[in-house]
C-alpha cells in the first residue's frame, strides 16, 4: 500500500494458549479489524510469551497457532492490509530482548503487577523463572522492534506498555546521549545545593535501580524547587532522571481495548479457564443447546416470576447481539413476566448462530487449504523481518556490537 510508510504503526500480539472465543472476537479482533483500515498494522502470534507460562506443555502451541490465525482471518483481519506473523519466526526479537536486558533494572521487572499476580493465580506452574520475569521485557522488545506508536491492549497489559516507554527512554538516554551530557548533568546537580543534590542523587539511584516511583516523584519535586536552576538545566536533569536522549527507540502508547465483559455459558465472565466459552468456530448444536440452558436472573424461578435483566448473564449477550428496540421490548417483557426466558433467548440464539455461520464460512477456505494460511504467515514474516532487521541494525550499532 503506497501510504503504509506514512501511517502510524499499530502492533499487538496474542498468546496461542487456546481456542479463541466470542470474548476475543467482540473484544479484541473486531477492534484489530477496524484498526487495520487506519494504521499500518502488525499482529503476531506471541508463542514465546505462551512458553513463559506453558513451558511444561509445549504442545499447546502447535495445537493452537494455526487455528488462531484462521480465527483472525475469519474475524476479518485482512492479510493485504495487516502484517501477520509469528514471533519465534523472527529471532531478532530474542536479540533485542537480550540487548534491552542489559539496561533493565531488576526492580522495574519485579514491580510489574502481572509478575506477582500471575505467580499467585497460576499456582500449579513454577513461574519463578528468568523467562517469566522477563515476560514484559520481551513484550517491550516486540513493541520497540517495530517502532509502534499504538499498542491495542486490555487494561491488564497497560503496565507492560508503560514499562516499554520507560525502557525506550532509558535506552535512548544511555545509547543516544551526546558525549558531554553526563558531565553537564552532574554539574547541574551541584547547582541544587549540597543537601538537595545529595537527595536528588539518592532518589535518582533509587528510581533507576529499584524502580521506586516515590523516589522518582521526590527527585522531580527537588528539581521543581531548585531555584538556582535555569530552564535548560532543569530540562537536562529531568532527562538525567527519566532517561531520554536521541530517539533510537520510539515510545509507544497503549490503545486501551475495552474489556468485553461477555458472560460465559455458566454466567461467569467468559474465559477458557472457566470452561464456559462459546468459541469462534463452535459446534452449532452445542451452542444452541448451551445458550438454552444458560442461567438467567436467579429470581426468575418460575415463568410467572418477574425478572431483572441487569441481574441476568444472558442480558450481556443481548447487549452485543440485539438491537436497541428489540432489547427494550425484551427488558419490559422480563420485568413484567410477560415473556419467558426461552422467548428472550430465542432471538439471541438466532443471532449467535448466524454469526457462527459467517465465521465458519469465512474460515472454510483456510481450513480446506492450510497452505494458504502458511503462505500468509510466510509473507507476513518476511515483511516483519525486514522492519526488524532495520531496527536491529541501528540498535547493534549504538550498543557497540558492530565490528568492521
Ligand atoms: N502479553 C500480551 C497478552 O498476554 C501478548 C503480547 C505479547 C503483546 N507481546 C505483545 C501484546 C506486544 C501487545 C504488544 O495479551
Ligand atoms: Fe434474563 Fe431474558 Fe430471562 Fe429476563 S427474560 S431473566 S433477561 S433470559
Amino acid at each position: 500500500m503506497s501510504t503504509a510508510g506514512e501511517r502510524d504503526r499499530v502492533l499487538s500480539g496474542m498468546r496461542p494458549t487456546g481456542r479463541l472465543h466470542l470474548g476475543h472476537y467482540h473484544g479484541v479482533l473486531k477492534n484489530w479489524a477496524r484498526l487495520q483500515n487506519e494504521y499500518d498494522s502488525f499482529f503476531f502470534v506471541a508463542d514465546w510469551h505462551a512458553l513463559t507460562t506453558h513451558y511444561e506443555d509445549p504442545e499447546i502451541m502447535a495445537a493452537n497457532v494455526w487455528d488462531m490465525v484462521i480465527d483472525w482471518l475469519a474475524a476479518g483481519i485482512d492479510p493485504d492490509r495487516a502484517t501477520l506473523f509469528i514471533q519465534s519466526r523472527i529471532p531478532h526479537h530474542a536479540e533485542l530482548h537480550l540487548l534491552l536486558s542489559m539496561v533493565t533494572p531488576l526492580g522495574w521487572l519485579e514491580r510489574v503487577p502481572s509478575f506477582k499476580d500471575q505467580q499467585k493465580r497460576l499456582k500449579d506452574r513454577n513461574l519463578a523463572t528468568y523467562g517469566f520475569l522477563g515476560y514484559p521485557l520481551l513484550q517491550s522488545a516486540d513493541i520497540l522492534m517495530y517502532r509502534a506508536s499504538w499498542v491495542p491492549v486490555g487494561e491488564d497489559q497497560v503496565p507492560h506498555v508503560e514499562l516499554t516507554r520507560e525502557i525506550a527512554r532509558r535506552f535512548n538516554h544511555i545509547f543516544g546521549k551526546d558525549a558531554e551530557f553526563e558531565e553537564k548533568a552532574e554539574q547541574a546537580v551541584t547547582q541544587l545545593g549540597k543537601q538537595a543534590a545529595r537527595s536528588f542523587r539518592a532518589a535518582r539511584q533509587s528510581w533507576l535501580q529499584n524502580g521506586d516511583e516515590t523516589a522518582r516523584q521526590g527527585a522531580r519535586e527537588l528539581l521543581e524547587a531548585g531555584r538556582n536552576l535555569g530552564a535548560e538545566e532543569k530540562e537536562r536533569l529531568l532527562g538525567y532522571l527519566e532517561g531520554g536522549g536521541r530517539t533510537i527507540l520510539t515510545e509507544p502508547e497503549a490503545l486501551l481495548t475495552r474489556d468485553s465483559k461477555l458472560s460465559g455459558l455458566d454466567g461467569q465472565k467468559m474465559s477458557k479457564s472457566y470452561n464456559n466459552t462459546i468459541n469462534m468456530r463452535d459446534d452449532p448444536d452445542r451452542v444452541a443447546g448451551a445458550i438454552r440452558t444458560m442461567p438467567t436472573d436467579p429470581a426468575r424461578k418460575r415463568r410467572n416470576d418477574p425478572g431483572d435483566p441487569d441481574k441476568c448473564p444472558v442480558w450481556d449477550l443481548h447487549q452485543i447481539y440485539t438491537e436497541d428496540t428489540v432489547r427494550e421490548q425484551l427488558a419490559a417483557g422480563c420485568r413484567s413476566a410477560g415473556i419467558g426466558c426461552l422467548d428472550c433467548k430465542r432471538p439471541l440464539i438466532d443471532a449467535v448462530m448466524e454469526e457462527q455461520v459467517a465465521l465458519h464460512e469465512r474460515a472454510r477456505p483456510y481450513e480446506e487449504d492450510p497452505g494458504q494460511v502458511r503462505a500468509i504467515i510466510d509473507e507476513g514474516c518476511a515483511r516483519a523481518e525486514a522492519v526488524a532487521a532495520e531496527t536491529l541494525r541501528e540498535v547493534r550499532d549504538v550498543v557497540g556490537t558492530v565490528y568492521s
